[in-house]
């Protein structure tokens, strides 16, 4: 029996939790699964298998999932260098791994998260343990060491790089939004309208890297990249996944459109949108999109994260709103900007604040007549 925490941004709890339960019922094994709690930050699961660690390739919304190794009550050094020497890290780690040890302690005796360090360091003496993230490399493993009211809570990171991540191969452009972010705006989408209903063209007439117009396509599970998992011994024995006879009922948009502006993020989309390969309709124009002249016969959704700050001046979000209706005739406007957008002559409007990177922006979806 393992138990799991799934770390996500704070207002995606919900929707992770329905994931997890999602991910165990298509893969059968959701009699294992018991959700324990569910709390800002994320959702603890516990697990009679490990093959739930494949969450990791499954998750559109978690950050990382992390393994709750121990638990244990601490109030002196001495006592915590004892308890430690009972637990091995070799039940987990190869002799001399790199691992970043990561303390945080809140409401408790041993506060010094430095000294608490230099313990690890002491009992740990065949692991190389790393005490700064600034010193850590990408392919490091990471322990969680949380002290809360005297409670001293050992996990393991299972992820490596954050979910958001999907390939190590994408390239970023200036703004770009986190997948989870673009993963979770689409779901929100679907609450007030539907793209199974009507034929449907998505498009982001301010494109960037791509990050929307991708994340519309990811479905199933993630093959392209890495995760700590796979070299941790305790999951040195999982049974692969059998993903062949299940559907995971992909976005059925029609035609995915970018534009953007920029020749150099221009080039970013193109080489990012490749990755879709011939299996999705994908047109990208490299134009400003109040100069886009083409009109569609089919609903037009438009989905986008709007330039703000030094990136525009400062009228324009009145003026990029104002082309986004008249050049594209749009049936659903889905965008992040810090400003909630609102317009009178919306059938109906949903406005959702969310936190990307660290800066606070709306999700605002508008629903217009066709
Ligand atoms: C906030 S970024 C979008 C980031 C994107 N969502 C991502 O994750 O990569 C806005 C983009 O709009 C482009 N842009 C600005 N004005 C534009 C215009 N009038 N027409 C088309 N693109 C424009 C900028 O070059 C920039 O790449």
């Amino acid at each position: 029996m393992s138990k799991f925490f799934a770390v996500t941004a704070p207002g995606f709890e919900e929707g992770l939790e329905a994931e997890i339960k999602k991910f165990h019922s298509l893969f059968g094994i959701e009699e294992s699964l018991k959700i324990l709690s569910t709390q800002k930050g994320g959702v603890e699961f516990e697990s009679a298998v490990n093959e739930s660690v494949y969450f990791n390739n499954y998750s559109k919304l978690a950050t990382r999932l992390l393994i709750r190794w121990d638990e244990f009550h601490c109030v002196f050094f001495s006592d915590l260098e004892k308890k430690l020497k009972q637990r091995s890290l070799s039940k987990w780690f190869k002799n001399k791994s790199r691992i970043f040890v990561k303390v945080n302690s809140k409401k408790s005796k041993l506060g010094q998260e430095k000294k608490i360090f230099e313990v690890f360091k002491r009992v740990y003496v065949d692991f190389e343990l790393i005490p700064k993230a600034s010193e850590a490399e990408e392919d490091d493993y990471t322990l969680f060491v949380d002290f809360f009211e005297d409670t001293c809570t050992l996990s393991i990171d299972t992820s490596g790089p954050a979910l958001y991540k999907r390939s190590m191969d994408k390239k970023t452009s200036f703004g770009s939004m986190r997948e989870t972010i673009a993963n979770w705006a689409l779901t929100k989408m679907m609450t007030v309208d539907s793209p199974w209903k009507e034929p449907t063209i998505l498009i982001d007439p301010f494109a960037g890297s791509g990050t929307l117009l991708l994340e519309s396509q990811n479905v199933g599970i993630n093959r392209q990249r890495d995760y700590t998992y796979q070299k941790l011994k305790a999951f040195a024995d999982l049974k692969p996944l059998n993903e062949q006879k299940i559907d995971f009922s992909k976005f059925p948009f029609t035609e995915l459109i970018g534009i953007e502006s920029d020749e150099e993020t221009f080039e970013i989309l193109k080489s990012n949108l490749q990755a879709l390969g011939k299996k999705t309709k994908v047109s990208l124009y490299h134009q400003k999109n109040e100069d886009y002249k083409k009109s569609h016969d089919q609903r037009v959704w438009l989905f986008s994260n709007l330039p703000y700050g030094k990136q525009v001046k400062s009228e324009t979000l009145k003026t990029m709103f104002a082309t986004m209706k008249s050049v594209f005739k749009p049936q659903l406007i889905a965008v992040f900007h810090p400003e909630p957008l609102k317009d009178n002559e919306a059938l109906s409007a949903l406005h959702l604040p969310v936190v990307n990177g660290g800066l606070k922006v709306t999700l605002s979806i508008l629903i217009y007549k066709k």
